[in-house]
């Protein structure tokens, strides 16, 4: 079984959670930044409960268009679709006695979350072009990097839905929150790997440890990992610990946001006011349109002052805001915030403006 390693108040406290929720069958939610550990969270879960002799089975929910991870979940049966020419079970038949994990819940489109709690209201289902309604028991748990209280704000992800899928949630904090965690983190990797190396002892320079303790590991416990896989398996470790502490040492000195004073231009204020006086001539605008409205301008700017100072690195960006890095995405996306030259978009992400926001950018 896979060890949650670390000893800091928050792995203390997700560990005591676990074994208080472990055996109730209540829907989890874990939620956390990218490589914090969220599925090894739900593997615990999932080995420590009664149902460990039965099925893990994980999905993806950002892998697949709408129709087919519809298809994914409750199966099909023959003639459902051109191509199904033999019916298949889907994943929650698949898990059935043991546990679901649905990976990127997030990234679930509305439509399915819509049906998907119609199937956990009444326990039951079928396939797709099916008529027999199929019963299964499976435990769920959901995993996201999104900040979903925000999405349901914004309309994105069904507050039902939200509420059905996080009765417990489980944080699990980035890796620079919890930087007493790095040492045991190094120590276990190392075991991990030795192997790899063909048992030969590997040595972690105190420079080394005091860089990977300094550092702030945007990509979190999956970034440690790496470097320490690279540490072990490269053939000049004294060449590769250099590299590193190069790369970790720009990273912490150059490029890490710092703080500075920061003068708003007040004429955003002014141009908000004049929007508003503009719109009361004509038709006179709800507070709550004009709350989101100004909120929106204000945010941009912080978010455009942010990107300054980090260089366009927008992962720092989001550290700097103290927002999670997919809700920076999705706000520079919806704001048309500018982003400085040096950086790009991530095109694989199709966000959509919301229409409440059209008119004001
Ligand atoms: N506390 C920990 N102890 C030991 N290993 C850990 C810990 N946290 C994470 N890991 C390891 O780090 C790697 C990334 O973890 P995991 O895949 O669970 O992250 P994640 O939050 O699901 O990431 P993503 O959002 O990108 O899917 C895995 O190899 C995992 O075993
Ligand atoms: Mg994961």
């Amino acid at each position: 079984m896979n060890l949650i390693i670390g000893n800091s108040p928050p792995v203390r406290r997700i560990k005591d959670l676990i074994n208080q929720v472990v055996d109730t069958d209540l829907s989890i939610l874990i939620c956390g930044e990218s490589g914090v550990g969220k599925e090894l969270v739900a593997r615990t879960l999932h080995e420590l409960s009664y149902r460990r002799d039965h099925p893990l089975v994980k999905v993806n929910c950002a892998a697949l268009p709408s129709e087919l991870l519809e298809s994914e979940l409750f199966g099909y049966e023959r003639g459902a679709f051109t191509g199904a020419v033999q019916p298949k079970p889907g994943k929650f038949e698949l898990a059935d006695e043991g546990t679901i994990l649905l990976d990127e819940i997030g990234d679930m489109p509305v439509a399915l979350q819509a049906k998907l709690l119609q199937v956990l209201q009444d326990s039951e289902f079928a396939r797709v072009g099916g008529v027999r309604n199929i019963c299964v028991n499976t435990w769920m748990i959901s995993a996201t990097n999104h900040d979903l209280d925000e999405e349901v704000r914004k309309g994105k992800f069904r507050e039902d839905f939200y509420y059905r899928i996080n009765i417990i949630k489980i944080v699990v904090p980035p890796l620079r929150d919890r930087k007493e965690d790095i040492p045991f983190l190094l120590e276990h990797f190392i075991r991990k790997y030795r192997s790899m190396s063909k048992g030969r002892i590997i040595d972690i320079s105190s420079n080394l440890e005091k860089a990977f303790t300094e550092y702030h590991w945007p990509g979190n416990v999956r970034e440690l990992e790496n470097y320490v896989r690279r540490l072990i398996v490269l053939k000049d470790p004294d060449l590769l610990e250099k590299e590193i502490l190069e790369s970790i040492g720009r990273q912490t000195s150059e490029d890490r946001p710092v703080a500075e004073v920061w003068t708003p231009d007040e004429s955003i204020i002014d141009s908000v006011l004049d929007n508003c006086r503009q719109e009361m001539q004509t038709r006179f605008p709800s507070l709550k349109k004009i709350r989101k409205k100004s909120l929106a301008r204000i945010e941009k700017v912080v978010i455009e002052e942010a990107l300054k100072r980090t260089k366009g690195n927008r992962k720092q960006a989001a550290q700097l805001l103290q927002i999670s890095y997919k809700a920076l995405l999705y706000k520079i996306k919806d704001f048309g915030a500018e982003v400085p030259a040096r950086c790009s978009y991530d095109d694989s992400l199709e966000l959509k403006l919301p229409k409440e926001l059209e008119s004001f950018i």
